[in-house]
């Protein structure tokens, strides 16, 4: 596979709003979720609490996540690693 793009934890910030696109970060992997916001099942305020940081604060409190049908779907918005 082609290599992705290197973001640092400062760049991934930037990323808070759907007008700035929203990113969050997994381990060491970085995702663009903007066009996933809308559609958790979470609902969109929720999903946007971890917007340009790490997920993991977030998942240890909603264990709903910890399925392999969630990490697959958010493979599909990798856009990048730390
Ligand atoms: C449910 C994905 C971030 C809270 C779900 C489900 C998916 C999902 C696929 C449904 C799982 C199932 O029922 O099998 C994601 C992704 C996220 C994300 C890809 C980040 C990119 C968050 C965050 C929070 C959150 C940051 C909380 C601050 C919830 C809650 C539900 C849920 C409460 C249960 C909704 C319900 O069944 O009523 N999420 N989530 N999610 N998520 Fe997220």
């Amino acid at each position: 596979a082609p290599q992705l793009p290197r973001y640092t934890r400062a760049e991934v910030a930037q990323h808070r709003t759907p007008k700035d696109r929203v990113w969050v970060t997994y381990g060491t992997d970085v995702f663009d979720v903007t066009e996933f916001v809308e559609l958790h099942p979470g609902g969109p305020d929720k999903i946007l609490l971890a917007a340009g940081g790490a997920l993991e604060p977030f998942w240890a409190l909603y264990a709903v996540h910890s399925q392999p049908h969630v990490l697959e779907l958010l493979r599909d918005y990798k856009v990048g690693e730390l």
